[in-house]
């Protein structure tokens, strides 16, 4: 009885202990700055920058790893909490937005006026969201993998991608997995559904 006693209050510390890595929490001052980026990455922006600024057709060889898309989402949602793909979720765009930086010279303008400055306004917002949501749970083994998988030196089977997609689909998992940040007006949106993303202004270009 006692050593049962001893489990449940083990189990109850525990439970206390693990609760914050549950929850995430995006504060206002988080949101405000989040809301700064959605801006800086709207659909004129992203079109002129990631586009126009490009030969026709360019691509980058990605790693598949390195498309974050809706669908990724609502497949890991299952195996892994909102925080740790929240976490993903900036280890990528990082990834997305440097691999993008390499393959820009020095002057090009696409550096020079807009992703230089974006990839540091968006680090600081990594660090602000690490600050307030410590990592302190174990990572889930479907989240493990694909952390390898990125780091994975032997890798198999690149796929081709527009830089503009890119940055599409990380501005649409921004919104589904911080969707606290993007009620407007009082209305949550289902920024989750890819149908939210068709019917809307959002152009896919
Ligand atoms: C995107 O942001 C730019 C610069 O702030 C602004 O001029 C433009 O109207 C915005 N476009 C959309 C579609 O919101
Ligand atoms: C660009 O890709 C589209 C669709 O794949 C193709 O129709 C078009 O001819 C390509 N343009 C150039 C300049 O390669
Ligand atoms: C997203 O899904 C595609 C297709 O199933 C997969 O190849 C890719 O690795 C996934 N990306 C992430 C970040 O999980
Ligand atoms: C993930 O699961 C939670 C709880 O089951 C649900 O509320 C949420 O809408 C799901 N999110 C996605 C993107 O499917
Ligand atoms: C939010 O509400 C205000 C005042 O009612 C309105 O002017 C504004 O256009 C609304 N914004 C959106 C995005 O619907």
């Amino acid at each position: 009885m006692v050593r049962f006693e001893a489990w449940l209050l083990m189990v109850f510390l525990g439970l206390m202990w693990a609760l914050p890595i549950w929850m995430s929490t995006l504060t206002p001052q988080f949101c405000t700055s989040l809301k700064t980026l959605e801006d800086r990455l709207n659909a004129s922006l992203r079109k002129r920058y990631l586009k126009h600024n490009f030969p026709i057709n360019y691509t980058l060889q990605v790693r598949y790893e390195e498309v974050f898309r809706l669908k990724n989402i609502s497949k890991l949602n299952d195996s892994a909490d909102l925080r740790d793909l929240q976490e993903l979720w900036f280890e990528v765009t990082d990834r997305g937005i440097k691999k993008i930086l390499t393959v820009l010279p020095e002057k090009h303008p696409t550096r020079r006026k807009y992703l230089k400055e974006l990839h540091d306004q968006f680090i600081l917002i990594e660090e602000n969201f690490q600050e307030q949501n410590p990592y302190e749970g174990a990572i889930p083994e479907v989240i493990r993998d694909i952390k390898e998988r990125l780091e994975d030196t032997n890798y198999q089977g690149w796929r081709s991608v527009t830089p503009k997609s890119l940055l599409d689909n990380c501005y649409r998992s921004m919104h589904c997995l911080f969707k606290d940040c993007f009620v407007i007006n009082g209305t949550q949106y289902d920024y989750c559904k890819p149908q939210h993303w068709r019917k809307g202004k959002e152009t896919q270009g």
